[in-house]
């Protein structure tokens, strides 16, 4: 028995599964992120250990012969967040989050050195926890002086399971530090940021065993004295498990609290010019490129609480099937926005509102500006040679039918849907921990889901989504003038 699991942005899921890769059982606890200041974004890492004991509690509830079988546990985990341990290893102060950009000017003095481009392959964006620690030294230096150790969210959860430092490459990559075609620190980076090398923890990849679980919990849970952890991965690359996105050409599009593009690359071909994340993958010898927007259901679940109606409702008013672009624009740069423009200062928008628009044509509006936000990823995809020619679509948007045909027809491509059922991180964390212990090829764990449907682009309509996207792209520049 092997358990996935996933520290999701707004809650922690756990997943059992079998070592033939068959699901027995799920659970599933919540917690909130905290917004101190515009554009702060917090969790208390207490939340997340708390969560994750009334996960394996109802796990043990409704599995109890099972639980206590269980051999492996993979981690995966919002990436970027910026976790400071004291030399006790107490938690000096909340975590800042991946979608936390107060770090901006930090970022961007970063950025300007021409050595973090080059070495990790990605822009120093403001998520990002080099700044993020940058941030921390120049406003809280007596917190900075107290840090002994810097951990990313799953790898604080890896420390609580096992009392061991340790990162993996995937969620390293998130971090700046990370020289990502060697899989290796930069000592270069991390002493330009002020970090020394102890500061950070041991590396490993994901699907790599990085102790076993302590004992205390092992008595408390129920099971036996072995049970080993693997590294785990950063969210994005640990749902490219749970799918089987290990192999150019293969890609996912996640509806998510942040929206992605992704595909999976056989070699390290960086070009950050272009706002593409290029990162390590959760396995070795593999990397993946994505693009990020920063609210996908995010935009969706912020309209929700202005019209103070349930996410799930507001986005059934819509139907299930497109008829062509509405004349209202929304632009979902509420957080800021990554891919393609590396903004935090811009927000968002909604544009030609007329006296008889209707909440419909608001929800309409979110879900094209998500859509041709989601386009933009796809042409600096494109811009950095990565061709993509089909998607799995996937996250809780993908729930929405219409949204889904919207997105393939504002992309252009067909998205396949899989069959209902697990493939998300937590799946692909639990596969980390099978590949782990019984040394199988990764390709052989982490197989793509059985397509449940396939959505084809509306061709008689894609004509009218490219206008409407050109007309979505001078809107970015308009804004900004603004700003
Ligand atoms: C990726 C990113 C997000 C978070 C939260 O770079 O910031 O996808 O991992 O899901």
């Amino acid at each position: 028995m092997y358990l996935g699991l996933d520290l999701g942005t707004s809650g922690l899921r756990g997943l059992l599964v079998q070592e033939d890769g068959s699901i027995v059982g799920s659970a599933q606890e919540t917690y909130d992120v905290d917004h101190p200041q515009a554009s702060w974004s917090e969790q208390d890492p207490t939340d997340w250990t708390t969560a994750c004991e009334g996960v394996i509690n109802s796990l043990r509830a409704g599995y109890a012969d099972k639980f206590s079988d269980l051999k492996g546990i993979g981690v995966s985990g919002h990436m970027h967040g910026a976790t400071l341990l004291d030399s006790s290893g107490s938690v000096l102060r909340p975590c800042m989050l991946w979608n936390d950009t107060r770090a901006h000017l930090e970022a961007q003095k970063l950025d300007e050195l021409e050595c973090f481009q080059e070495v990790s392959g990605n822009i120093v964006f403001p998520g990002f926890t080099a700044p993020k620690v940058l941030w921390v030294a120049n406003n809280e230096p007596e917190i900075f002086s107290k840090i002994a150790k810097i951990l990313l969210p799953k790898d604080y959860m890896n420390f609580w399971l096992t009392g061991n430092y340790v990162s993996d490459m995937s969620d390293a990559a998130g971090t700046s530090w990370l020289d990502c075609g060697a899989r290796d620190w930069s000592h270069d980076l991390l002493s330009k940021s002020g970090v020394r090398q102890d500061q950070v923890p041991d590396l490993f990849e994901g699907s790599a065993p990085i102790g076993n679980l302590r004992s205390e919990l092992a008595e408390r849970w129920g099971v036996g004295r072995n049970v080993m952890v693997v590294g785990g991965g950063g969210d994005n690359a640990a749902a490219a498990c749970g799918v089987g996105a290990l192999k150019e050409g293969d890609a996912f599009v996640s509806l998510g609290t942040s929206g992605v593009l992704l595909a999976a690359k056989d070699s390290f071909a960086p070009m950050p010019t272009s706002a593409v994340h290029t990162f390590c993958h959760a396995v070795p010898n593999r990397w993946y490129q994505m693009g990020v927007i920063l609210a996908a259901t995010d935009s969706l679940n912020w309209l929700s609480q202005i019209f103070d109606a349930d996410a799930a409702d507001l986005a059934g008013i819509v139907g299930t099937s497109i008829s062509g672009p509405n004349n209202m624009q929304f632009l979902p740069y509420l957080s800021g926005e990554r891919t393609p423009h590396n903004d935090s200062a811009i927000r968002g928008a909604m544009l030609n509102i007329d006296i008889a628009s209707t909440r419909s044509d608001m929800v309409q509006a979110v879900m094209e500006g998500v859509s041709f936000a989601l386009r933009d990823n796809l042409e600096a995809l494109k811009s950095t040679g990565t061709n993509l020619s089909r998607a799995l679509g996937i996250g809780g948007g993908a729930q929405s039918e219409f949204w889904v045909e919207l997105v393939a027809t504002v992309l252009d491509m067909p998205i396949d849907l899989p069959e209902k059922g697990e493939f998300g991180a937590a799946l692909g964390a639990a596969r980390l921990a099978i590949v782990g212990k019984t040394g199988l090829d990764p390709q052989t764990v982490m197989t793509p889901p059985k397509v449940a449907k396939t959505i084809l682009p509306r061709s008689e309509l894609t004509k009218k989504y490219q206008l409407a996207y050109e007309r979505y792209k001078m809107t970015y520049p308009a804004l900004k003038a603004l700003v």
